[in-house]
Protein backbone atom coordinates (compact mmCIF):
# COMPACT_ATOMS: atom_id res chain seq x y z
CA UNK A 1 0.00 0.00 0.00
CA UNK A 2 1.23 3.35 -1.04
CA UNK A 3 0.62 5.86 1.88
CA UNK A 4 0.90 9.60 0.99
CA UNK A 5 3.45 11.70 3.19
CA UNK A 6 4.74 14.73 3.56
CA UNK A 7 8.08 16.35 5.73
CA UNK A 8 7.32 18.34 8.00
CA UNK A 9 8.80 21.36 5.47
CA UNK A 10 6.65 21.15 2.94
CA UNK A 11 3.31 20.35 5.07
CA UNK A 12 4.38 23.64 7.10
CA UNK A 13 4.45 25.65 3.41
CA UNK A 14 1.32 24.72 2.40
CA UNK A 15 0.01 26.01 5.59
CA UNK A 16 0.96 29.61 5.52
CA UNK A 17 -1.43 32.06 6.79
CA UNK A 18 -1.30 36.03 7.36
CA UNK A 19 -3.97 35.90 10.44
CA UNK A 20 -2.90 36.89 13.75
CA UNK A 21 -5.99 36.28 16.74
CA UNK A 22 -6.03 38.60 19.05
CA UNK A 23 -7.08 36.80 22.07
CA UNK A 24 -9.16 39.81 23.88
CA UNK A 25 -13.07 40.47 23.72
CA UNK A 26 -12.35 44.38 25.64
CA UNK A 27 -13.83 46.52 23.36
CA UNK A 28 -11.07 49.58 24.24
CA UNK A 29 -8.29 47.47 23.18
CA UNK A 30 -9.37 45.95 20.05
CA UNK A 31 -9.51 49.25 18.85
CA UNK A 32 -5.97 50.25 19.80
CA UNK A 33 -4.62 46.83 18.74
CA UNK A 34 -6.83 47.43 14.67
CA UNK A 35 -5.33 50.89 14.88
CA UNK A 36 -1.38 49.46 16.14
CA UNK A 37 -1.27 46.86 13.24
CA UNK A 38 -1.43 49.32 10.46
CA UNK A 39 2.18 49.85 10.88
CA UNK A 40 2.15 45.68 10.21
CA UNK A 41 0.43 45.18 6.99
CA UNK A 42 1.76 41.83 6.26
CA UNK A 43 -0.84 40.56 8.84
CA UNK A 44 -4.36 40.09 9.20
CA UNK A 45 -5.87 41.12 13.04
CA UNK A 46 -8.76 39.13 13.60
CA UNK A 47 -10.18 38.80 17.33
CA UNK A 48 -11.32 35.67 19.15
CA UNK A 49 -15.03 36.52 18.84
CA UNK A 50 -14.93 36.34 15.34
CA UNK A 51 -13.18 32.60 15.33
CA UNK A 52 -14.58 30.80 17.98
CA UNK A 53 -17.43 30.45 19.92
CA UNK A 54 -17.76 31.21 23.73
CA UNK A 55 -15.12 33.69 23.41
CA UNK A 56 -16.76 35.76 26.26
CA UNK A 57 -15.27 32.50 28.70
CA UNK A 58 -11.86 33.98 28.28
CA UNK A 59 -12.57 36.95 30.44
CA UNK A 60 -13.00 34.36 33.61
CA UNK A 61 -9.48 33.21 32.41
CA UNK A 62 -7.14 35.75 34.64
CA UNK A 63 -6.48 32.88 37.31
CA UNK A 64 -2.67 34.08 37.52
CA UNK A 65 -0.62 36.12 39.93
CA UNK A 66 1.27 38.18 37.29
CA UNK A 67 0.55 39.86 33.66
CA UNK A 68 2.26 36.95 31.96
CA UNK A 69 0.69 33.88 33.98
CA UNK A 70 -2.70 35.71 32.66
CA UNK A 71 -2.01 36.53 29.34
CA UNK A 72 -0.37 32.72 28.73
CA UNK A 73 -3.55 31.06 30.59
CA UNK A 74 -5.95 33.49 28.37
CA UNK A 75 -3.85 32.98 24.73
CA UNK A 76 -3.48 29.06 25.55
CA UNK A 77 -7.15 28.60 25.78
CA UNK A 78 -7.91 30.95 22.89
CA UNK A 79 -4.85 28.94 20.85
CA UNK A 80 -6.61 25.96 21.47
CA UNK A 81 -9.78 27.04 20.07
CA UNK A 82 -9.01 29.01 17.44
CA UNK A 83 -5.54 27.26 16.10
CA UNK A 84 -4.12 30.52 14.27
CA UNK A 85 -0.76 32.52 15.76
CA UNK A 86 -2.59 34.16 18.98
CA UNK A 87 -1.42 37.34 20.62
CA UNK A 88 -2.87 37.91 24.29
CA UNK A 89 -2.72 40.79 26.41
CA UNK A 90 -2.51 41.59 30.03
CA UNK A 91 -2.22 45.12 31.35
CA UNK A 92 -2.99 47.13 34.58
CA UNK A 93 -2.02 50.06 35.80
CA UNK A 94 0.62 50.42 38.66
CA UNK A 95 -0.04 53.02 41.16
CA UNK A 96 3.66 53.96 43.27
CA UNK A 97 1.74 55.25 46.29
CA UNK A 98 -0.14 51.95 46.50
CA UNK A 99 2.51 49.71 46.43
CA UNK A 100 2.45 48.83 42.82
CA UNK A 101 -1.68 48.27 43.16
CA UNK A 102 -4.52 47.85 41.13
CA UNK A 103 -1.94 46.10 38.73
CA UNK A 104 -2.47 42.38 37.57
CA UNK A 105 -6.45 43.74 39.17
CA UNK A 106 -7.07 46.57 37.65
CA UNK A 107 -10.06 45.18 35.47
CA UNK A 108 -11.60 43.72 38.85
CA UNK A 109 -10.66 46.59 41.19
CA UNK A 110 -13.95 48.29 42.54
CA UNK A 111 -17.03 46.92 42.37
CA UNK A 112 -19.32 48.24 40.57
CA UNK A 113 -21.22 51.01 41.47
CA UNK A 114 -24.98 51.56 40.73
CA UNK A 115 -25.59 54.13 37.92
CA UNK A 116 -21.50 53.71 36.82
CA UNK A 117 -19.84 51.70 34.55
CA UNK A 118 -16.69 49.09 35.46
CA UNK A 119 -14.34 51.59 34.00
CA UNK A 120 -16.07 54.59 36.35
CA UNK A 121 -15.95 52.50 39.35
CA UNK A 122 -12.49 51.94 38.81
CA UNK A 123 -11.44 55.53 39.02
CA UNK A 124 -13.36 56.76 41.15
CA UNK A 125 -12.07 54.07 43.67
CA UNK A 126 -8.71 55.02 42.87
CA UNK A 127 -9.11 58.77 42.98
CA UNK A 128 -10.96 58.16 46.56
CA UNK A 129 -7.80 55.67 47.62
CA UNK A 130 -4.82 58.60 46.76
CA UNK A 131 -7.49 61.36 47.76
CA UNK A 132 -4.26 63.92 50.09
CA UNK A 133 -1.68 62.34 48.03
CA UNK A 134 0.47 65.58 46.71
CA UNK A 135 1.21 65.53 42.96
CA UNK A 136 4.91 64.28 43.22
CA UNK A 137 3.74 61.11 44.80
CA UNK A 138 0.78 59.93 42.67
CA UNK A 139 3.24 58.56 40.33
CA UNK A 140 2.11 55.53 38.37
CA UNK A 141 2.45 54.00 34.84
CA UNK A 142 0.98 51.59 32.69
CA UNK A 143 1.96 47.93 31.93
CA UNK A 144 1.22 45.40 28.81
CA UNK A 145 2.60 41.90 28.82
CA UNK A 146 2.14 40.44 25.50
CA UNK A 147 2.20 36.32 24.63
CA UNK A 148 2.21 35.45 21.41
CA UNK A 149 1.43 31.45 21.02
CA UNK A 150 2.05 29.28 17.43
CA UNK A 151 2.19 25.55 17.26
CA UNK A 152 4.68 25.00 20.19
CA UNK A 153 6.12 28.34 19.83
CA UNK A 154 5.67 31.07 22.13
CA UNK A 155 6.92 34.36 22.72
CA UNK A 156 6.31 37.43 25.01
CA UNK A 157 7.44 41.07 25.43
CA UNK A 158 6.25 44.09 27.82
CA UNK A 159 6.01 47.61 27.50
CA UNK A 160 5.30 50.34 29.89
CA UNK A 161 4.37 54.08 30.01
CA UNK A 162 5.37 56.33 33.18
CA UNK A 163 3.02 59.08 33.99
CA UNK A 164 1.18 60.09 37.32
CA UNK A 165 -2.83 59.68 38.50
CA UNK A 166 -4.44 63.29 38.02
CA UNK A 167 -7.04 64.33 40.77
CA UNK A 168 -10.08 64.30 38.54
CA UNK A 169 -10.48 62.84 35.26
CA UNK A 170 -9.59 64.44 31.77
CA UNK A 171 -10.42 63.91 28.16
CA UNK A 172 -12.74 62.18 26.07
CA UNK A 173 -11.09 59.17 24.24
CA UNK A 174 -9.56 55.73 25.24
CA UNK A 175 -10.79 53.23 27.94
CA UNK A 176 -10.44 52.43 32.00
CA UNK A 177 -7.80 54.11 33.42
CA UNK A 178 -7.11 56.64 30.69
CA UNK A 179 -8.55 59.60 31.68
CA UNK A 180 -6.73 59.86 35.19
CA UNK A 181 -3.49 59.08 33.88
CA UNK A 182 -1.28 62.08 32.87
CA UNK A 183 1.53 61.14 30.62
CA UNK A 184 5.12 61.60 31.74
CA UNK A 185 6.85 64.65 30.22
CA UNK A 186 3.17 66.11 28.25
CA UNK A 187 0.27 67.88 29.17
CA UNK A 188 -2.09 65.67 28.39
CA UNK A 189 -4.01 63.16 29.69
CA UNK A 190 -4.13 59.57 28.32
CA UNK A 191 -7.68 60.38 27.01
CA UNK A 192 -6.65 63.32 26.01
CA UNK A 193 -4.75 62.13 23.40
CA UNK A 194 -6.15 61.02 19.97
CA UNK A 195 -5.91 57.40 18.63
CA UNK A 196 -2.54 57.69 16.79
CA UNK A 197 -1.20 59.67 19.25
CA UNK A 198 -1.59 57.07 22.29
CA UNK A 199 -0.61 54.15 19.97
CA UNK A 200 2.65 56.01 19.53
CA UNK A 201 3.87 55.82 23.15
CA UNK A 202 1.33 53.95 24.68
CA UNK A 203 2.41 50.40 26.89
CA UNK A 204 0.69 48.34 24.67
CA UNK A 205 2.12 50.04 21.34
CA UNK A 206 5.67 49.19 22.94
CA UNK A 207 4.73 45.79 24.09
CA UNK A 208 3.71 45.31 20.58
CA UNK A 209 6.75 46.74 18.30
CA UNK A 210 8.93 44.23 21.21
CA UNK A 211 7.40 41.49 20.28
CA UNK A 212 7.28 41.48 16.48
CA UNK A 213 11.10 42.52 16.79
CA UNK A 214 11.39 38.56 18.46
CA UNK A 215 8.76 37.14 15.70
CA UNK A 216 11.19 39.16 12.77
CA UNK A 217 14.71 37.89 14.22
CA UNK A 218 13.61 34.13 14.93
CA UNK A 219 12.60 34.39 11.20
CA UNK A 220 8.95 32.85 12.37
CA UNK A 221 6.83 32.40 9.38
CA UNK A 222 3.13 32.15 10.77
CA UNK A 223 1.42 28.74 9.83
CA UNK A 224 -2.30 27.61 10.71
CA UNK A 225 -3.22 23.62 10.58
P1 LIG B 1 -7.04 42.93 31.48
O1 LIG B 1 -5.74 43.07 30.74
O2 LIG B 1 -8.14 42.42 30.62
O3 LIG B 1 -6.89 42.23 32.79
O4 LIG B 1 -7.55 44.40 31.82
C1 LIG B 1 -6.64 45.37 32.14
C2 LIG B 1 -7.34 46.56 32.77
O5 LIG B 1 -6.31 47.52 33.02
C3 LIG B 1 -8.33 47.25 31.85
O6 LIG B 1 -9.64 46.80 32.02
C4 LIG B 1 -8.18 48.71 32.30
O7 LIG B 1 -8.93 48.90 33.46
C5 LIG B 1 -6.70 48.79 32.63
N1 LIG B 1 -5.93 49.19 31.45
C6 LIG B 1 -5.06 48.44 30.72
N2 LIG B 1 -4.58 49.14 29.69
C7 LIG B 1 -5.17 50.33 29.76
C8 LIG B 1 -5.08 51.49 28.93
O8 LIG B 1 -4.39 51.54 27.91
N3 LIG B 1 -5.83 52.53 29.33
C9 LIG B 1 -6.61 52.51 30.43
N4 LIG B 1 -6.76 51.47 31.22
C10 LIG B 1 -6.03 50.37 30.88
Amino acid sequence: MLLATTTKQENASMRPTNMIMLASQNAGKIREYQSLFNKYPEYKLVTVGEITSNASALAQAENGKTYYENAFEKGQLAHLAGKLPTISDDSGLEVDALGGRPGVLSDRYASIEPGYSKSESNVRKLLEELRGVPKDKRTARFVCTLVFFMEGVVVSATGTVEGSILETPRGPNGFGYDPIFLVKDTDLSMAEMALEQKNELSHRARALAALMQQIKEKNLKLVRP
